[in-house]
């Protein structure tokens, strides 16, 4: 939902994005906060000293900036960075014209057990480290005089999750401002019925305050406008409001011919909600919203908009590589670039509430998301997880969630969990007495002694019974999965009947018996694959198949901790990229599939351990360079054409080398070497790659794909001889000047006919001079220990990456790179 919220209001710490129309004015509070790594006593109180800290700029996540170290408490599993605890202090100045205006802070999220004070009060406490939430500081700020918010956090307690999290206020922060009348924090719900192509029926439920000691008329106007602007629909209705009240009014309405929200074509409209009294207005509240239709259907899968699509999905952790935890727009837009030319339609954000931003630019984008509530519920993962916080706090997070996150057509299922240990209640054998079971119901359900004296099963369905009733309460537009890998029938979170669709993660051989087994419950894979590879490394035979480990409780050691590129690699529990894909594609019951994952995330280094630190299950590596069997998914997911042969030609003379190659639209692929056909291939069944062997001489690899004697494709891959220059590859020409745009820059060595050196592993130097700062470097390789901030960095595999942010001035960014005893590059890089 973006909201964008305006005022009459003059605010004195006016920041360039300050958004302001009559009623609202929203302030982004991002800039010049002070920060110090570590505990203190009194930083809370206004009058504390905190000149010595540092000055830095949100979103911040303080773990990404130091070395990776075996000895960090999160272990490899959490990303092997550190933990801590850190203060944060942001003084604001409010002029009298905010006098008798409520204020509010919002934060988007900050991992996590947060606490936050205004002018020393403390205004409360948050410990779930991914949801969003707001202060009323109205009865405590002060006018035309400094304003003091001060946040510590704490995640000291390691290890308290299964990947890394980041440490901070890693997502955005800002004040809204409003009048004693407003509308409340994502105080509006907007959803379309009965669509049809000649007319749709839009409901607007808006939640209005009456902060004034008096009953008010509030007129409420709806406003339903399209991109162009172009008025669509527009509604009237008076709310009788008593003092010190919140009400609720619903609105309804018809649009006529409604243009809809699509995968490729996501059209988007904006409802503009203005409240007035006595024909003043108080507030201006805008949401972005989408009209379209979906359902699940138990033989037939996903349709959207009526058509049947196939949910080509994939699963991501929050971090975004090099710049860790803290959120940056470009950088979700960039993942989301690679992953929609993929033919990617779908997103699971596993297994937390994501960044506002994220959903933004699924709607913008045309991707489809499952928004997953929790990893974790009363059960423990790692010691100092969630599960300590479940019972007090599972009804506000998974409430809050929801509340943000309705009004996005791309999201279309809430997950309220993934692989809880409350699948197995048997064999769980940890005491619990009645208080605890009913402390964990929160008296909104209870359990009898006998229930609970017969094992936990009754609990386990209740609680879920329960997550399921808070999502229909805030949303019964959606249906409600998990993620399950207790695939059994018995499974609690199954019995109780809360879930609208089956979820099974892995499990591909038991695709099949899910009509039997829950027949008439519509199917999901929430979770699939988990195979693993290191981008451009290559085990020959590509035959042999590696399932490491073994099982997934006996830790696996190989000596240079890479996995095979080649899609012969997975966990034990999952499966090659082919395999599942191949079964997915024959049965048209599945709706889809999410894959784990998009990108490789840091943390959770299976099948290794330290040395290793960051995942090896992407399709796209941590800098966001795709694996070979990215092509794969293109060739199958996108109707573009598509023919892509590898590994590299770089090799030990002598050497037999399996070439594969993914293609489309075509009936054959001819391979050559040095001009000499190696035969053709063309695949037959189920196949999804063809293979030759060949024994390794240098050269050109040419392979031509054809449909009908005709030529549909080339692609030639040649012996790289001495590295000759550096070649520095930006995504974009020119970024904006507004201190957050990035640009992400691939840096490789060529000999010289302009050849990429494919086995390059060089160290770069990168420097700027300009406009920009260097905000990362990477990789991809997942046991590189310098700090993904670091202006050096080793190539991997003939890559790495630089990322440079534009400091908010307009001009020329110059980067340089250097190394290799190479004459340096220097990238112009333009910001305005
Ligand atoms: C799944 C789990 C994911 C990740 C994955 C690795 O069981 O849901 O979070 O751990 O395994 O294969």
């Amino acid at each position: 939902m973006k909201l964008v919220r305006f005022s009459l209001l003059l605010f004195i710490v006016l920041s360039s994005c300050t958004v302001r129309r009559e009623g609202r004015e929203i302030v982004d509070l991002t800039q010049d906060w002070k920060f110090l790594l570590g505990d203190t006593v009194n930083a809370s109180q206004t009058n504390f000293v905190d000149s010595t800290w540092r000055t830095l700029n949100l979103p911040h996540d303080w773990s990404i900036e130091a070395d990776f170290a075996k000895e960090n408490p999160a272990s490899p599993g959490g990303g092997a960075l550190p933990g801590g605890i850190g203060w944060y202090r942001k003084t604001f100045h409010l002029d009298k014209k905010c006098k008798n205006k409520c204020v509010y802070i919002e934060f988007d999220g900050v991992y996590r057990n947060s606490k936050v004070w205004i002018n020393g009060h403390l205004l409360g406490e948050r410990p779930y480290g991914y949801s969003s939430f707001s202060y009323d500081l109205t009865p405590y700020v002060k006018i035309d005089t400094d304003n003091v918010v001060a946040v510590r956090v704490d995640n000291s307690q390691q290890p308290n999750s299964r990947w890394y999290s980041g440490s901070g206020i890693y997502r955005n922060v800002r004040l809204v401002l409003t009048h004693a009348i407003h509308v409340d924090q994502w105080g509006t719900y907007v959803t379309s019925h009965q669509v049809t192509k000649a007319s749709a029926k839009v409901v607007v439920v808006t939640t209005v305050k009456n902060t004034t000691k008096v009953p008010v008329i509030v007129e409420v106007e709806q406003i339903m406008e399209d991109k162009s602007g172009r008025e669509v629909a527009k509604m009237l209705g008076d709310l009788h409001m008593e003092a010190h009240s919140v009400r609720k009014v619903s609105q309804h309405f018809q649009v006529d011919k409604p243009k809809l929200w699509r995968l490729n074509d996501p059209n988007m409209y904006t409802v503009t909600t203005r409240l007035f009294v006595k024909g003043k207005q108080m507030d201006e509240y805008v949401t972005s919203v989408g009209i379209r239709y979906f359902r699940f259907d138990a033989q037939k899968g996903f349709f959207l908009n009526g058509e049947p699509i196939k949910i080509n999905g994939v699963c991501n952790h929050h971090d975004l590589g090099a710049l860790g935890a803290a959120v940056n727009t470009r950088a979700i837009e960039r993942q989301l670039e690679i992953l929609k030319a993929m033919g990617c339609n779908a997103i699971r954000t596993s297994h937390n509430p994501p960044a506002p931003e994220l959903l933004d630019l699924c709607d913008q984008m045309g991707f489809i998301v499952m928004d997953e509530a929790f990893d974790i519920w009363s059960k423990k993962k790692t010691p100092f997880d969630y599960s300590n916080d479940f019972a007090k706090w599972y009804e506000k997070d998974l409430t809050d969630m929801i509340l943000r996150d309705r009004n996005h057509p791309s999201v279309i299922m809430w997950s309220i969990g993934n692989e809880v240990g409350e699948q197995w209640p048997q064999g769980d054998n940890e005491p619990m007495d009645l208080q605890k079971a009913n402390i964990l119901l929160n008296a909104k359900k209870t359990i009898s002694a006998a229930d609970l004296k017969s094992g936990k099963t009754k609990l386990y369905s209740l609680i879920t019974q329960r997550l399921a009733e808070i999502v229909g309460t805030v949303d019964p537009t959606r249906p409600v999965t998990a993620a399950c890998n207790e695939t059994n029938v018995n499974n609690p979170l199954f019995q109780s009947g809360g879930l609208d669709i089956i979820g099974y993660n892995y499990h591909q051989n038991e695709f099949r018996e899910v009509p039997k087994r829950f027949p008439g419950k519509p199917f999901i894979v929430t979770e699939s694959v988990s195979a693993l590879m290191s981008r451009g490394f290559y085990m020959n035979p590509s035959t042999h198949m590696n399932i490491w480990p073994e099982s997934w409780d006996k830790p696996f050691s190989n000596p240079s901790q890479q996995c095979s590129a080649y899609d012969n690699c997975h966990a034990p529990w999952g499966s090659t990229h082919e395999e599942t894909w191949k079964i997915i594609k024959k049965s048209p019951n599945i709706a889809g599939q999410f894959i784990w994952t998009g990108f490789d995330y840091l943390g959770e280094p299976t099948p290794y351990w330290w040395p290793s630190r960051s995942s090896f299950f992407g399709i796209i590596d941590l800098a966001g360079f795709p694996k070979d069997v990215y092509y794969m998914y293109q060739s199958e997911w996108t109707t573009d054409n598509v023919l892509h042969i590898f590994p590299h030609w770089n090799w030990k003379k002598g050497q037999t080398i399996d070439i594969w190659a993914y293609y489309n639209n075509a009936s054959e692929v001819e391979l050559y070497l040095n001009d000499k056909s190696l035969g053709k291939r063309s695949k037959v069944g189920d196949d999804l790659h063809v293979m030759w062997t060949v024994k390794y001489e240098p050269g050109t690899l040419r392979a031509v794909s054809r449909k009908n004697g005709q030529v549909v494709l080339t692609q030639e891959i040649t012996t790289a001889g001495k590295a000759d220059k550096i070649r520095l590859t930006p995504d974009r020409k020119k970024i904006k000047a507004d201190g957050k745009d990035l640009i992400f820059v691939t840096v490789e060595l060529v000999d010289k006919d302009g050849n990429v050196l494919p086995t390059a592993d060089k160290d770069m130097m990168f420097s700027i001079n300009g406009p920009g700062t260097i905000v990362g470097t990477d990789n991809g390789n997942q046991n590189d220990h310098v700090s993904l901030k670091s202006p050096e960095r080793r190539m991997y595999n003939g890559k790495c990456l630089v990322i440079v942010q534009s400091n908010g001035e307009d001009g020329v960014i110059k980067l340089k790179a250097q190394g290799a005893r190479l004459p340096k590059a220097v990238l112009e890089i333009k910001t305005k």
